[in-house]
């Protein structure tokens, strides 16, 4: 008969003999929230107090051994047992201690491993410390322990990184002791029974001594003061690693107080609220029920867009089908995608035979007729709205009866191209951001008579390409483009008042951006924009101040950026430098306009940007373009580089708070009271002091 003692709901304890297992069970992902680290004090205790035990081993039950302290409980008053608290006691313990560690041992999990006296990993566990990416570092002894067991080097490589670390590199760097292909209770019974047999060496990763690394340290520092120099907890973590060569107590000490201060920051607000904003943009209903089989993808269109979809398509194992109207085209097509996942394999993303396979799973064709056996169609042609609707009224024809049909439009109305089926139901909007095999955003464009199977199957192939799905309804530019064409406004307005293009793209990078707006537009192309102008000309609203003066004259001089050498910057060699042409030309845009320069600072330059970006988001919001304010932050963070440690613009409105920021755009509607207005909902938020947040709770 088994002896089993329930500690409390989370932790139990069996017994075998002389082996005592401590199980580990909160599903999900077994956090440790308090009642874990109750439970698992009180075991230790109990069992060290009965003194019957001659090994303790702790397994978790469920898909994955402990993913980290309980992200939930951040921000709120710290309930005791602390964490490094519990996981001393469990060092300090008399009978030895093991652990088996299965699927991900993150963060707490990973250190609760640390802190018994000999680890185990089962076949495909991942180790690592991501609290970095939560703007915290490794606060349950990891910055102590790691550097005991593996080294300096290694444990800031983890911990910088929040990378994961496969079972395999883990046992070769002695973090973990044995690697085993069995089931974690198996494997917990086995190991203890050989610490039993002396077959297994238990010992103290406090016993052990650091080896010295002055070099590493001060290196790590100095680079993360050039590169990372907005960035709180990653000098925190290196203040912290330099700390392990103190005695345990007061290296702990010194680690407990970095990760205090760092929970106290923004910074891991915005972090936090990433984290789960990422996985709440697909908490809706619309992207559960019922979906449609997905086997086969047919994807029209051989250009960068096209490629990139298919690439992505064929990385996640759908066979596709590529479309396009000459062989030329399909051609250079398949060599990008060639070009795509030999780039995937040489950043490690997958094996030269991965991508074998993946090449062999991709059919090029001339003509649409083949695609009369695909269960999806991605039309990524250009953006034009009579060749969309040709191509969707001869996909009604192609296409077998129930499938999807969806275009990649950044910003063309789902409705009209659907009207040129008899099936709208089918018709969707799959919005991916280049390169799509790459970028994590995908918008998914509810249209008006979408059916719902069709958008919960838009959500599933999200979650199979690995992206993250937004659900957007349609307007022009849906959620981001949307917000994008409002707020670039802006950085034009500052170069036309006072601020060079260089002053405006450095203030953004200080705020967070890995780039300015300028050097975005050199790099995505200045003629993308121009001819976007042009086309919308006879439609533009003459009350509004036009913002194209300069890029359309840069342009007329045939400079488009990067790939002509020149645009807002020179590209000769080594780093951009500003384009001293330029200067000139916004001279004579001022002098012709009779504007006045004034100088700006780098603050006003932010404001002003990221005003401009809230208020268009607001709206979006108001609208019902996006669902909540945190689909509008995802779609940021995911799709257009907006600094992840901000939370996304409306994460970051909050922390100006509304009342702030409508005394702000007052301000500037005494400039252009056209550009500068009030949303209703921004007003109303500033007047019962509803927060961005509260809308996401359904406040
Ligand atoms: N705390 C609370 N909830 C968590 C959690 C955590 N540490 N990790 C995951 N969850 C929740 C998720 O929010 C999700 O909830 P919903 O189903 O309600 O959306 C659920 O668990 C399942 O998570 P995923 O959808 O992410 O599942 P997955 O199988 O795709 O991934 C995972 C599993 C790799 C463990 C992933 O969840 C993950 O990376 N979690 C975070 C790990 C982490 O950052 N740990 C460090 C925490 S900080 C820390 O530990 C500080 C310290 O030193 C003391």
């Amino acid at each position: 008969m088994t002896d089993v003692t329930q500690v409390n709901d989370k932790i139990s304890i069996e017994r075998q003999g002389d082996i005592a297992l401590i199980i580990i069970n909160n599903p999900p992902v077994n956090a440790t929230g308090q009642v874990v680290r109750q439970g698992l004090q009180d075991a230790i205790i109990r069992l060290n107090e009965e003194g019957t035990a001659k090994v303790i081993a702790i397994y978790a039950e469920g898909r994955t051994f402990v993913a980290g302290a309980d992200i939930t409980e951040f921000g709120k008053p710290p309930q005791a047992p602390s964490l490094p608290d519990v996981y001393n006691i469990i060092e300090d313990s008399i009978i030895p201690v093991i652990s088996v560690m299965h699927g991900t041992a993150l963060g707490g999990g990973f250190e609760l491993g640390m802190a018994t006296h000999a680890r185990i990993g089962t076949k495909g566990l991942r180790v690592g410390l991501p609290e970095i990416l939560l703007g915290l570092l490794p606060g349950a002894g990891g910055t102590q322990r790691l550097p005991r067991i593996a080294g300096i080097a290694f444990t800031l490589d983890v911990a910088l990184s929040g990378r994961q670390v496969k079972a395999e590199e883990a046992l070769e760097k002695g973090v973990i002791d044995r690697l085993v292909d069995m089931p974690p209770r198996n494997a917990a019974l086995q190991a203890a029974q050989d610490v039993l047999d002396g077959k297994l060496v238990t010992r103290h990763s406090c016993d052990l001594d650091v080896v010295p690394d002055e070099k590493t340290l001060a290196d790590t520092a100095a680079m993360l003061k050039a590169k990372q120099p907005h960035l709180f907890s990653p000098h925190k973590i290196v203040e912290a690693v330099a700390a392990s060569s103190l005695p345990r107590t007061e290296g702990l000490k010194i680690e407990r107080q970095a990760f205090i201060d760092s929970m106290d920051t923004p910074q891991r607000a915005g972090l936090i609220h990433a984290f789960f904003g990422e996985r709440a943009v697909s908490g809706i209903p619309e992207a559960k029920g019922d979906t449609r089989e997905i086997s086969k993808i047919g994807v029209i269109g051989g250009g960068t867009m096209g490629s990139g979809i298919a690439t992505s398509c064929l990385i996640a194992g759908i066979p596709v089908r590529l479309v396009e109207v000459a062989q030329d085209g399909l051609d250079r097509g398949v060599a990008t995608i060639t070009k795509n996942l030999e780039g995937a394999v040489s950043r490690g993303k997958m094996s030269a035979d991965q991508k074998e396979a993946a090449l062999a799973m991709l059919e090029p064709s001339v003509g649409l007729d083949v695609l009369s056996d695909v269960d999806l169609v991605i039309e990524a042609v250009f953006e034009q709205m009579d060749v969309k609707k040709e191509i969707f009224g001869k996909l009604n024809t192609v296409c077998k009866p129930g499938a999807i049909l969806a275009s990649n439009t950044s910003y063309l109305d789902v409705n009209e191209i659907a009207a040129c089926t008899d099936r709208p139901q089918d018709v969707l909007g799959l919005h991916f951001f280049s390169p799509a095999h790459v970028m994590r955003l995908l918008e998914i464009v509810q249209g008006a008579k979408t059916a719902p199977d069709v958008l919960a199957t838009g959500f599933a192939l999200a979650k199979k390409l690995k992206k993250v799905g937004v659900l957007a309804q349609v307007c022009d530019g849906f959620i981001g483009n949307r917000i994008l064409a409002h707020y670039v406004k802006t950085a034009s307005y500052l170069v036309l008042d006072g601020a060079s293009p260089q002053q405006v793209d450095a203030a953004l990078e200080g705020f967070g951006f890995a780039m300015g707006p300028h050097k975005v537009g050199d790099l995505a192309g200045l003629d993308i924009g121009w001819m976007t102008r042009k086309r919308k000309a006879d439609s533009r609203n003459p009350n509004e101040r036009y913002a194209g003066d300069v890029a359309d004259r840069i342009c007329e001089n045939g400079w488009f950026g990067r790939k002509t050498g020149q645009g807002y910057y020179i590209y000769d060699q080594g780093a951009p430098v500003p384009n001293p042409e330029v200067a000139t030309i916004i001279d004579e845009v001022r002098a012709d306009k009779g504007i006045t320069p004034h100088d700006f600072t780098d603050e006003d330059i932010v404001d002003r940007y990221m005003t401009a970006m809230i208020v268009e988001a607001t709206r979006v919001v108001e609208d019902g373009t996006a669902k909540r304010p945190v689909d509008v932050d995802m779609v940021f963070l995911f799709g257009y580089g907006f600094p992840r440690f901000r939370g996304g613009p409306l994460a970051y409105a909050d922390t100006i708070g509304a009342k702030e920021l409508v005394g702000r755009i007052t301000e500037y509607a005494k400039e252009d009271s056209h550009y500068w207005q009030v949303p209703d909902l921004l007003k109303k938020m500033a007047d019962d002091g509803t927060t961005f947040a509260d809308l996401n709770k359904g406040a």
